[in-house]
């Protein structure tokens, strides 16, 4: 399997613990953080989208009124697989599609979250922007998209080690983490880091694609940021 569905399936087995090691622990706070943010839109069909192993999904459920359906959706099986394996639950439905061609009619949802994903469909700006617009045909009028994804540190010097950061610890350490058919899957993660959006562009494209209004929150001086957009 090539591409981009073949590198998440090369690096699903491992992960969780290598996000844990590359953002020292810190994606957990950060996705709780933003599951908290999509939590208070309400609601009761809540999509977690790109969900992969489903900590997302976990962090939502946890939220949850009961009544409310918490569907995750991702295009790699081996992903899904583990996401309803460590669902002690069952209650979160899985779906196996592309981000890009949600199989949902319009404004079936509330509440739409990815995390730690959006970097993936940035193939170009336009791309991202097309999805975007995929994300708020789903939504339902005043319906809220929060999104969490590593950013661009504003102040130079947070940025520069930021840069450095990803440059020199992110590969070797994956490549120890994920032997070597991880290798080539973080080596794209790390390049993909580098040349994503600041805060500022990514509320713009959100602002292009459609959404009404966007407000975001900056993680770590930058290093990551939590937006929250509303159909
Ligand atoms: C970096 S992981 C993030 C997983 C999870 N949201 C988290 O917070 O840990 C990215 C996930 O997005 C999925 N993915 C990437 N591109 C996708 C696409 N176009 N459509 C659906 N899923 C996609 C991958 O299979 C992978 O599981």
């Amino acid at each position: 399997m090539g591409g981009l569905k073949g590198i998440f399936t090369d690096v699903a087995p491992r992960y969780e613990l290598v996000n844990r090691i590359l953002t020292l622990g810190l994606d957990g706070g950060w996705r709780r953080t933003a599951a908290r943010t999509a939590a208070a839109a309400g609601g009761r069909m809540w999509l977690d989208v790109c969900s992969g192993t489903g900590d997302m999904a976990r962090a939502l459920r946890r939220l949850a009124p009961p009544e409310t359906r918490v569907t995750a959706l991702d295009f790699c099986r081996p992903m899904l697989s583990r996401a309803a394996a460590r669902d002690g639950s069952g209650d979160i439905s899985s779906t196996l599609a592309e981000a890009q061609a949600l199989p949902f009619p319009d404004a079936a949802f509330d509440v739409l979250v990815v995390s730690f994903a959006t970097r993936n469909l940035n193939s170009s700006r336009a791309a991202l922007e097309a999805t975007f617009r995929e994300f708020r045909r789903v939504l339902r009028p005043g319906g809220v998209f929060v999104n969490v994804e590593t950013s661009q540190p504003p102040r130079r010097i947070i940025r520069a080690g930021f840069r450095a950061y990803v440059r020199l610890l992110v590969r070797p350490l994956s490549r120890l983490v994920s032997g070597s058919a991880g290798e080539a899957g973080y080596a794209y993660l790390a390049a993909s880091i580098r040349r994503f959006y600041s805060a500022e562009e990514l509320a713009e494209i959100l602002l292009k694609a459609g959404f009404a209004e966007t407000s975001f929150r900056r993680l770590l001086g930058g290093a990551a940021a939590i937006h929250r957009s509303v159909r």
